[in-house]
């Protein structure tokens, strides 16, 4: 894994969209995985900003890590209202191309086989974005979560439930459940960027890139891959002995 230390969260959001821009130079039809979450906010913002002066996402395809089970896509906590205002609307992406799980579908189980299939069929993902949780998530994959799993249905921990209440009216509003990619269909893909900013950040970095490759620390297992970057700002990296 290569590890990027940047100023602050300006700093993540052009590096990022340096990444996703420099892709999409070398392959128009790139196929970009997409992340939600407080995280991304500035990379999209970036990249709507270098879209206004020319660059093209007409040919590109993009899929989502994840989507909270039972909210539709009008819901406006849903992650398909979150990248329709975040990002797409902003661009030139087909929306025939922009794949995000289906929150509603009645058969979750067929949902997430054919998310799997959508995906083979694109030609695999080329590029992933990340966030992480404060308990080392990636996409809804919880501590605990099999490395060889695929797409799912999956529980969210109480600690995600917490984190992501800011996005809700109430608590007991947010869903319990998500459909997530798993950690295997992450692994998969050809290239991955992880971003992480903030001293709540800095354990769950420092146990990703340093700590024991586990399942109980989901993105552990990118020590793994092949081509994994992190791109953190100062505070998130403070517990890695190199600062
Ligand atoms: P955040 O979430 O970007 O809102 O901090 C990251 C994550 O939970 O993966």
């Amino acid at each position: 894994m290569r590890v990027k230390i940047v100023k602050d969260y300006k700093a993540i959001s052009e590096a990022a969209a340096d990444v996703v821009e420099a892709a999409l130079k070398g392959k128009p039809d790139l196929v970009l995985g997409l992340a939600t979450g407080s995280t991304p906010l500035g990379m999209y913002e970036e990249l709507i900003k270098r879209h206004q002066g020319g660059m093209d996402f007409s040919k590109a395809t993009t899929f989502n890590l994840d989507e909270y089970f039972g909210l539709s896509s009008d819901h406006q906590a849903s992650y398909h209202y979150y990248m329709e205002e975040q990002l797409f609307r902003h661009i030139n992406i087909d929306p025939a191309n922009t794949y995000i799980p289906n929150g509603i579908n009645p058969d979750p189980m067929e949902e997430c086989k054919n998310y799997e299939t959508q995906m083979k069929t694109a030609g695999g993902i080329d590029l992933q974005i990340l966030g992480i949780g404060t308990n080392g998530h990636i996409g809804f994959n919880e501590p605990g979560a099999p490395f060889g799993g695929t797409t799912s249905l999956v529980d969210l921990a109480q600690e995600t439930v917490n984190a992501n209440a800011r996005f809700f009216q109430k608590l007991d509003e947010v869903p319990r459940q998500a459909i997530s990619m798993g950690i295997k269909s992450i692994m998969n893909c050809a290239e991955i960027v992880l971003l992480a900013n903030g001293a709540h950040k800095a354990d769950a970095v420092s146990q990703a890139l340093l700590g024991p490759v586990t399942e109980k620390l989901p993105a552990s297992v990118l020590q793994l891959h092949p081509n994994c970057l992190f791109i953190i700002d100062e505070a998130a990296a403070a517990k890695l002995p190199i600062t």
